[in-house]
C-alpha cells in the first residue's frame, strides 16, 4: 500500500478582510504539524496574493476556489488561470458544491475548467459529492462517479497526475452534520475504486482524496482514521486558527 502524504485544506469561501486573511496565515504558519501535512488555505479572491505573499517561505500553500476556463476576455467578475497563478495559488479548488448548486457550474463547464487548471500547472481539488435525495434514493456512488466521468473527461493518469478529490456530501457542508466514518470511507472506496478502472491501480493508490462536511477539532480524528480518507477540506473551522491548527494535528 503506497503511504500517503496527508492533505488539510482550509475553504474559507466569501470570508475574511485583507486584515483577517493576514492574521489567519500568519498564526497558521505558527502552526504544529505533527503529521507533515501537507497544508493549503484557499482565501477569497480579493486575499490571495497577500496571502501568497505572507506564505511564502512556509509550508502552506495557496489555494483559488474556483478559476474560469478561460485564460482572459470579457467575464466581468470572474478570474483567469492565469490571474490566480499569478496572484500566487499553486491550486484551485473546481466543483465545489456552492459553485455547482448557487452558480449553475456543470460537469461541462467542470470539465473546461480542469482543462484550464491542466495547461497552467494548478494542482486541482475536486470536488464530487451527493445531495440527501441523491443519498436517500440509493444514487451516491453513481452520482460521484457520473461527477468524476464527467468532469474529468479527455484526461489520461499521465496527465491528471497530482489530482486531488474532495468528497463532500452536500447534506454535510455548513450543516453541523458529518458523514459518519463508515459512510466517508464506503464513498472514499468507491471512489478509489472508479480511479483504479479509469486510470489504473498505480494512480488510484496515489490520489489523496479528502473528506469535507462539517469537519471539527472534535470528529477529523476518527474521520482521518479510515484507511482511504487522505485529508480534509475544512469551511467553518478552517476561519478559526486554534480549531484549524487541531484539525490539522489530528490524531
Ligand atoms: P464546512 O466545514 O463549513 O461544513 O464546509 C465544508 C466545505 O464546504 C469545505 O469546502
Amino acid at each position: 500500500m503506497t503511504k500517503r502524504t496527508p492533505i488539510i485544506a482550509g475553504n474559507w469561501k466569501m470570508h475574511n478582510t485583507l486584515a483577517e486573511s493576514a492574521a489567519l496565515v500568519e498564526a497558521l504558519k505558527k502552526a504544529d504539524n505533527k503529521n507533515n501535512a501537507e497544508i493549503i488555505v484557499a482565501p477569497s479572491f480579493t486575499s490571495l496574493a497577500k496571502v501568497a505573499e505572507l506564505a511564502k517561505g512556509s509550508a502552506l500553500q495557496v489555494s483559488a476556489q474556483d478559476i474560469h476556463w478561460e485564460d482572459k476576455g470579457a467575464f466581468t467578475s470572474a478570474v483567469s488561470p492565469v490571474q490566480a497563478k499569478d496572484a500566487g495559488a499553486t491550486h484551485t479548488i473546481l466543483g465545489h458544491s456552492e459553485r455547482r448548486s448557487v452558480f449553475g457550474d456543470t460537469d461541462e463547464i467542470l470539465n473546461k475548467k480542469v482543462a484550464a487548471a491542466l495547461r497552467h500547472g494548478l494542482a486541482i481539488i475536486f470536488c464530487v459529492g451527493e445531495t440527501l435525495a441523491q443519498r436517500e434514493a440509493n444514487e451516491t456512488i453513481a452520482v460521484i462517479d457520473t461527477q468524476l466521468e464527467n468532469g474529468l473527461k479527455g484526461y489520461t493518469a499521465e496527465q491528471l497526475k497530482g489530482l486531488i478529490i474532495a468528497y463532500e456530501p452536500v447534506w454535510a457542508i455548513g450543516t453541523g452534520k458529518t458523514a459518519t466514518p463508515a459512510q466517508a470511507q464506503e464513498v472514499h472506496a468507491a471512489i478509489r475504486k472508479f480511479l483504479a478502472g479509469k486510470y489504473g491501480e498505480d494512480f488510484a493508490q496515489a490520489t489523496r482524496i479528502l473528506y469535507g462536511g462539517s469537519v471539527k477539532d472534535t470528529n477529523v480524528d476518527e474521520i482521518m482514521a479510515q484507511p482511504d480518507v487522505d485529508g480534509a477540506l475544512v469551511g467553518g473551522q478552517a476561519l478559526i486558527a486554534e480549531k484549524f491548527t487541531r484539525i490539522i494535528n489530528f490524531n
